[in-house]
C-alpha cells in the first residue's frame, strides 16, 4: 500500500502501533515493525531514561524496520526527567517520535535537528492545526472511541476525521476504534492516511502482558469501557471492572478531589494487572474497539489480514457497489 504516512514513515502499510504504557516494548514493538506496519516503544514504561537506551537497543536486535518512540507529556504523581529521556531519543538515532498529552513544542527544535519525523497524536481539529503550525510531521487524530485520553469534547472519528481532513495538510492517522480492514478503509475513506491502533495490538501473541487481560478483551464487547476522570477534565477511557466502578462512584460524589482516586488509579496497579492477569487490581486502559476483537492473532497475522481484507472490500465490495449503481443509473437514462 502506498499512502502519505507509509511515504513518510518508510513502512510498508499504513498502519501504526499506539504509544502504550507498560504494553509497549520490544517484543511488541519489533512484532508489529517485521509485519510491515510501525511498531512503537513507551519511553516512560522504562523507569529511566539509561532503560529507555537499552530498550531501544532492543528494539534493533529485534528488527531492521522502522519503529516508533511515544514520548507521553501527561501530568504524573512522579516528576518526570523529560529533557532526558528526550536526549536519549536523540543520541539513539531514533528515526520516529510520537508525542501525546500535551504542547510537544518545547522539544520540536531538538528532533527537528536530528532528523527525527514527529507525530503527534490530539483529540480535536484546533490541536491537530496547531501541531501543524509548530512543525509536526504528522498528526494521529484520537477519536471519542479511543483507549485512554479522549479529550473533552466526545467527537467520535466519523465526524472528527473529515472536519481534521478538511483543514489539515500534513498527513493525518486515524486513531481509536478501529480493529479491523472495515475501520481502516472507512478512515482512509473520511480522509485518513493511515490507522492508528493500541486496543486491538493488546490482544495479540506478542503483546507483553498476561493472557487473562487479553482473554478479558475478547469476552466483553463495546459497552464494557468507562470514562473517569471526567471531574478533573482529564477524562480516560478505561476497561470497565471493579475498580472503574469504584473510581466512577467516588467521582459521583460532591467534593473528591484526584487524591481520593489515587490509590486506585495508580500506575503501579495497572503494571501489576499485566503481569499476574489479576484484572480487577487496578485500572488498564481499553477503547470501544474491544467489542471487535475476536481473537488473538500474531501480529504479522493480523497487519496481513487487514491488509488482504482491505483489498478485498475495497476491490469487491466497494467497486461492485459503485459499478452497479452506475449500471442501474444507465438503465434509468
Ligand atoms: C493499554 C493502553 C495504554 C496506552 N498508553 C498510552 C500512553 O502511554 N501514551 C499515549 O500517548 N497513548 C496511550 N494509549 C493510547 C493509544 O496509543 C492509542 O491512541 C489508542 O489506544 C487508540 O485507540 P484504540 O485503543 O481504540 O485503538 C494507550 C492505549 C492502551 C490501550
Amino acid at each position: 500500500m502506498k499512502t502519505r504516512i507509509t511515504e513518510l514513515l518508510g513502512i510498508r502499510y499504513p498502519i501504526v502501533q499506539g504509544g502504550m504504557m507498560w504494553v509497549g516494548r520490544a517484543e511488541l514493538a519489533s512484532a508489529v515493525s517485521n509485519a510491515g506496519a510501525l511498531g512503537t516503544i513507551t519511553a516512560l514504561t522504562q523507569p529511566t531514561p539509561e532503560a529507555l537506551s537499552i530498550e531501544i537497543d532492543r528494539v534493533r536486535s529485534m528488527t531492521n524496520e522502522p519503529f516508533a518512540v511515544n514520548l507521553t507529556i501527561l501530568p504524573t504523581i512522579k516528576p518526570v526527567p523529560y529533557q532526558e529521556y528526550v536526549r536519549v531519543i536523540i543520541e539513539s538515532g531514533v528515526k520516529i517520535v510520537e508525542t501525546a498529552g500535551r504542547n510537544p513544542e518545547p522539544y520540536l527544535p531538538a528532533f527537528k535537528a536530528a532528523g527525527i519525523k514527529v507525530i503527534h497524536k490530539c483529540t480535536s481539529v484546533r490541536h491537530a492545526l496547531k501541531a501543524e503550525a509548530i512543525g509536526c510531521d504528522a498528526v494521529s487524530v484520537d477519536g471519542f472511541e479511543c483507549a485512554g485520553h479522549p479529550g473533552e469534547d466526545d467527537v467520535p472519528n466519523l465526524i472528527l476525521l473529515p472536519a481534521a481532513a478538511a483543514q489539515l495538510r500534513i498527513p493525518m492517522l486515524a486513531s481509536g476504534g478501529i480493529a479491523d480492514a472495515r475501520g481502516m478503509v472507512a478512515a482512509l475513506a473520511l480522509g485518513a492516511d493511515g490507522v492508528n491502533m493500541g486496543t486491538r495490538f493488546m490482544a495479540t501473541r506478542e503483546a507483553p502482558i498476561h493472557e487473562n487481560v487479553k482473554r478479558q478483551l475478547l469476552e466483553h464487547d463495546e459497552r464494557n469501557t468507562a470514562l473517569i476522570f471526567r471531574t478533573l477534565k482529564n477524562t480516560s477511557r478505561i476497561f470497565r471492572n471493579a475498580v472503574a466502578e469504584q473510581v466512577l462512584e467516588l467521582e459521583r460524589r460532591e467534593g473528591t478531589t484526584f487524591a481520593d482516586l489515587k490509590p486506585l488509579v495508580s500506575g503501579e496497579r495497572g503494571k501489576r494487572i499485566y503481569e499476574t492477569g489479576d484484572t480487577d487490581d487496578g485500572t488498564f486502559p481499553a477503547g470501544l474497539a474491544i467489542g471487535l476483537i475476536h481473537d488473538i492473532p500474531t501480529c504479522d497475522e493480523l497487519v496481513s489480514r487487514m491488509v488482504a481484507e482491505a483489498r478485498e472490500l475495497i476491490h469487491r465490495r466497494l467497486a461492485t457497489m459503485m459499478d452497479k449503481a452506475s449500471n442501474e443509473t444507465a438503465c434509468v437514462l
